[in-house]
């Protein structure tokens, strides 16, 4: 069974969570229609899916990359379902030895979608196997030791490879090479949060009006999985608190408890902002000297906290280190 991090720091860290991966299926959108937003991508795999499907060959290669939580492993599985084929779901830590790798591509069938989560993960033999496999549909195979071990080729059937990364600059060269599209998943808007969590609290059967769903996409941080969870918790608290509808009187007392603010910052995004404030008078501060400050990993920052921080203008990225805008400084109440 495949291992999930759990996050106890951050109550609504956007990786996926136990909690999480028993209702995410309810909710994961199965067609490309009922995935919300990610325009840019959308249009393109439809171009390409219909494509392909003329021509009844598997799809190229693809590569997603973005923080966590905005709809990797979703598109995955919906682009299986909409190319009729069999997904075979792993991650890069999960295969160990070149030999795992080789016996995972030589069961696959022809069409069929190899998912690879956290492909940065992939230690570089396990990745070699990938280069021919890519490339050419075959693995090589070596037979034998010493002077007489001779290598083989096996062909693999055509399959479409799908990684998903949180960090694309840890990519090595070759395999990134490798893919013939990579897409950059993109925050979601408001409006795109709006619509996902009426999406949802329709399959949980939860009432929530205009104001309430406005009000908790604005704290979602442009993230349908903090969108569902949000929706989840301010669907307990609405129903043994007041009459079960998700009003935006509702979503806000809720949140306020939940400690996610306004902006759907929550300790952790204060914490590192507050942190470049106190102890380095706002920046600029480099992103390993900060990480030790916060006691988080320099990666984790960069890829998943900083990212709608620097999205939303509350941090700059200058050539001497990541600096504190005056955004930020009224957002948490302080003056210039
Ligand atoms: N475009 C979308 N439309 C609707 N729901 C989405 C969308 N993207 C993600 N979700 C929801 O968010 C959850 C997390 O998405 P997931 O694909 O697991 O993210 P990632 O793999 O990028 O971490 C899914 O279970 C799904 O319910
Ligand atoms: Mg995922």
């Amino acid at each position: 069974m495949e291992k999930r991090k759990i996050v106890t720091s951050r109550g609504i860290d956007a990786e996926a969570n136990i909690e999480d991966s028993r209702i995410e299926g309810s909710l994961r959108p199965k067609s490309l229609d009922s995935y919300i937003g990610q325009k840019k991508i959308k249009e393109s795999l439809k171009i390409y899916i219909e494509a392909a499907k003329g021509r009844g060959e598997s799809l190229d290669h693809l590569l997603f990359y973005g923080p966590p939580g905005l709809g990797k492993t979703t598109l995955a599985g919906i682009i299986a379902n909409e190319m009729g084929v069999n997904i075979k779901i792993t991650s890069g830590p999960a295969i160990e030895k070149p030999g795992d790798m080789a016996a995972i591509l030589n069961n696959l069938q022809e069409g069929d979608i190899l998912f690879v989560d956290e492909i940065h993960r992939l230690n570089r033999q396990v990745e070699e196997v990938l280069y021919p496999a890519m490339e050419d549909y075959a693995i090589d195979i070596m037979i034998g030791k010493g002077p007489t071990a001779r290598s083989i080729r096996l062909d693999l059937p055509h399959f479409t490879l799908i990684g998903a990364t949180t960090r694309a600059g840890m990519l090595s060269a070759p395999l990134r090479d490798r893919f013939g599209m990579i897409h950059r998943m993109e925050f979601y808007d408001i409006d795109e949060l709006c619509t996902i969590i009426m999406q949802s609290a329709g399959i949980l059967g939860v009432e929530v009006d205009a104001n309430g769903a406005k009000e908790m996409a604005r704290r979602s941080r442009g993230t349908p999985r903090l969108a569902n969870r949000i929706l989840k918790r301010v669907r307990d608290f609405a129903q043994v608190k007041y009459d079960g509808v998700i009003t935006e009187k509702v979503a806000n007392v809720a949140l306020d408890l939940m400690d996610v603010d306004k902006m759907g910052l929550d300790h952790t995004d204060r914490n590192l902002l507050m942190t470049m404030i106190d102890k380095f008078g706002g920046g600029p501060v480099g992103l390993d000297t900060l990480a030790a400050a916060i006691g988080e990993d320099a990666g984790t920052i960069e890829d998943v906290y900083e990212p709608y921080l620097i999205k939303n203008g509350l941090i700059n990225r200058t050539p001497r280190g990541r600096v504190v805008t005056d955004l930020a400084l009224t957002h948490l109440g302080l003056e210039k």
